[in-house]
């Protein structure tokens, strides 16, 4: 079936690139730096047997309906939705849902920044040598100085901003189809490494069991010691909605990100095939981190619910004792940078794409227009662990940064990700789908079409429900 409507951005060259670019995307802080620390601060196991069913039930299906909707909209999700609410003669009110994901990813962009920041100020600390002889007391000490210091924090976000702002103001494809072909592998090689030194040095057993063996009462039964002397224990559902919520925010879904990369897709690519590597490298370097990061934990006598510095105070105590660990240390820092600069081109590619489209901007302009004020939120996460964190500048009990990164990860993505699949199971027409995803009629149409009806939608529902305490 020939495309419909061509891209005015341009195509990946190939879907190789298209694939690069979508696990450039995926692959990001979320996989290194929050999965380890919402794993550590959820129990473990448990946690990642959810997060796991959550990838697979939802992620999968979910990530192929983002992109089948892009590359037949073939425009910014915005006016996507809008020439797809046209062809299916939906109705109108589904046009909100491209804004939706603008309005997201505008948000996570604000804090992406800024803990991007905190892997830039890595490089040049591991650069300088300071993590020789580390011990769990001096990195501590060190992640600390960075904390304290709005400025520094400041000066970081800053950077890291106008890097985001300056790629995509070329253009997303310029740069970085060459520069993902071989910096992500060499993240991947560098995570191997350290899974290496950390089978070597750390507590292997005991950092795996803790990824690997679930412990379900742990996670899911909070319990409380009464003024009475009993103990009472309740199930939350607070772990199930974080790593639903992670789910969505590791695999960039729900929010149009995964849509925009689709609209610059190659027609003839096969869509399961492209989401299938995706999900399948994203996860691998998920639970990479994973296995690096816990044995260090457990040898060094860490907390794992230390939070969000978690790798920054444990790596460093490997790169610190290993042989070459100043080199190794500075290019782990350097390839996390990458990691997330290329996750965050992708937040802010659908707000561009639409501006360049609409308000016929040049690229340079529009890349400022978002990017200028998602910096100027992101100062409020910049302060979040200083000046703000105290409590009379908490809503709900959360700092600002907790708070954005709570509400788009946890809310917002699933709510977009929940009407995606609704739009293209529901609404879009067989005809449609089927001629887009270009896999038959088989078991493959048939599996993914079940899925994305009946089961992803109703799992998110039920985990929302369930969250509020409504089940
Ligand atoms: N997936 C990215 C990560 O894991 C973050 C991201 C979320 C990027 C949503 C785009 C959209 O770091």
């Amino acid at each position: 079936m020939p495309d419909i409507r061509g891209s005015i951005h341009g195509q990946w060259s190939s879907r190789f690139v298209f694939i690069l670019a979508a696990v450039g995307s995926a692959v990001g802080l979320g996989n290194i730096w929050k999965f380890p620390y919402i794993t550590g601060e959820n129990g473990g196991g448990a946690f990642v047997v959810v997060y796991l069913i959550c990838i697979a039930l939802i992620g999968v299906p979910i990530m192929m309906a983002e992109i089948l909707i892009g590359r037949r909209g073939r425009q910014s999700p915005i006016n996507t939705m809008h020439a797809l609410v046209a062809d299916e003669k939906a109705h109108p009110a589904w046009r909100w849902l491209g804004w939706l994901g603008v309005l997201t990813g505008f948000l996570i962009l604000s804090y992406y920044s800024v803990i991007a920041g905190w892997a830039l100020a890595y490089v040049f600390r591991a650069g300088a040598g300071l993590f020789a002889g580390a011990n769990a007391e001096s990195v501590s000490t060190l992640f600390g100085a960075l904390l304290d210091s709005p400025e520094s924090m400041l000066a970081w976000h800053t950077i890291f901003m106008v890097m985001t702002m300056a790629v995509v103001a070329r253009g997303v494809r310029s740069g970085l189809e060459r520069a993902v072909t071989i910096l992500m592998p060499a993240l991947f090689a560098l995570l191997v490494v350290l899974v290496l030194y950390a089978l070597y040095a750390g507590d292997f057993a005991r950092g795996a069991a803790f990824l690997f063996n679930p412990d379900f009462d742990k996670v899911f039964q909070h319990c409380e010691l009464l003024e009475s002397g009993v103990e009472s224990c309740r199930f939350s559902g607070e772990p199930l909605l974080i790593a639903l919520g992670h789910a969505f925010f590791t695999l960039s879904l729900g929010m149009g990100a995964i849509m925009v990369y689709g609209s610059y897709m190659p027609g003839n690519a096969s869509i399961a095939r492209a989401t299938l590597t995706i999900v399948a490298a994203d996860t691998a370097a998920a639970l990479l981190a994973g296995l690096a990061i816990f044995p260090i934990v457990f040898a060094n006598g860490l907390e794992p619910a230390a939070g969000p510095g978690l790798i920054f105070q444990t790596l460093p105590i490997a790169f610190g004792a290993m042989p070459g660990g100043q080199v190794f240390g500075t290019l782990f820092f350097v390839l996390l940078v990458f990691a997330a600069w290329t996750s965050a081109i992708s937040l802010i590619e659908p707000a561009v794409a639409w501006l360049v489209e609409n308000r016929g901007m040049a690229r340079v302009p529009a890349a400022l227009a978002v990017g200028a004020p998602a910096w100027v939120l992101g100062v409020g996460s910049v302060l979040s662990f200083n000046l703000w964190s105290g409590e009379s500048f908490q809503f709900f009990g959360k700092t600002w940064f907790d708070l954005v990164d709570y509400l788009t990860a946890n809310i917002l993505l699933p709510l977009g990700g929940l009407l995606i699949a609704l739009f293209a199971g529901w609404v879009m027409s067989r005809a449609a789908s089927r001629g887009e995803l270009r896999m038959g009629d088989g078991v493959g149409y048939r599996t993914w079409r079940f899925l994305v009806r009946y089961v992803s939608p109703w799992l998110v529902v039920i985990v929302f429900l369930n969250a509020i305490g409504l089940l």
